[in-house]
């Protein structure tokens, strides 16, 4: 039975966003841990610079990716399952992919809006995209929890999401993987 998969595109983006997530979630960790001065002790602040651009810019790209791919969710709909998931299998994968969808809008929303109100720039590439909100230093603070807060959440959704994967290719060898894969 020849197994249904999403659209290339689809696919393609899957594993695009899993690489630049990857890379934000050690970033953003390196930048929050760290700090500012101290990495421009270790670093320089050519290098510091670059760290923040690149994070906030990957960052809005993942956003921007994140509502192209719920568009495309709606004109090509996930192909059904052969064979069918049980109706465990079926809640935990709806539960776990809306999760993704909502924290992957709401993180690079919160880390927007927190650049803003701390009085920074929200650079992406070259461009420095409106902050759409005022200065307020205790707003930002409370917008990075937030970002830091649902990262945590997505660290937990990522480890979930592989497992059950590695289960549904490695185990159950039923097919799943292979919607989702570029092979
Ligand atoms: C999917 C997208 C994103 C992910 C997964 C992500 C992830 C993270 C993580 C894990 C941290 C460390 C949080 C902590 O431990 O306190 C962080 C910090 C940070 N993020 Fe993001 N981020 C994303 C998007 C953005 C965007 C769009 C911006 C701004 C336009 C941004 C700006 C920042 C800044 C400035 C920090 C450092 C905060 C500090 O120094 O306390 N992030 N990010």
């Amino acid at each position: 039975m020849e197994t249904l998969r999403y659209t290339l595109v689809q696919r393609l983006l899957h594993w695009i966003i899993v690489l630049l997530v990857l890379g934000l979630l050690v970033i953003g960790t390196i930048l929050a841990n760290v700090g500012y001065d101290k990495l421009v002790e270790l670093v320089g602040s050519d290098i510091t610079n670059l760290l923040y651009t690149y994070h906030k810019t990957f960052g809005v790209l993942v956003l921007a990716l994140m509502l192209l791919r719920l568009i495309l969710r709606q004109v090509f709909r996930p192909p059904a399952y052969q064979p069918e998931l049980n109706r465990v299998e079926h809640a935990v994968g709806l539960l776990t992919h809306t999760l993704f969808y909502t924290a992957l809008i709401a993180i690079p929303i919160f880390g927007w809006l927190g650049t803003a109100a701390g009085g920074f720039p929200v650079q992406f590439f070259d461009w420095t995209l409106p902050g759409l909100i005022g200065r307020n230093d205790e707003l930002s603070g409370a917008f990075f929890q937030l970002h830091a807060l649902i990262s945590w959440i997505l660290i937990g959704l990522i480890l979930l999401h592989t497992g059950a994967a590695l289960y549904h290719w490695r185990v159950k060898r039923d097919g799943v993987m292979q919607r989702m894969s570029l092979m």
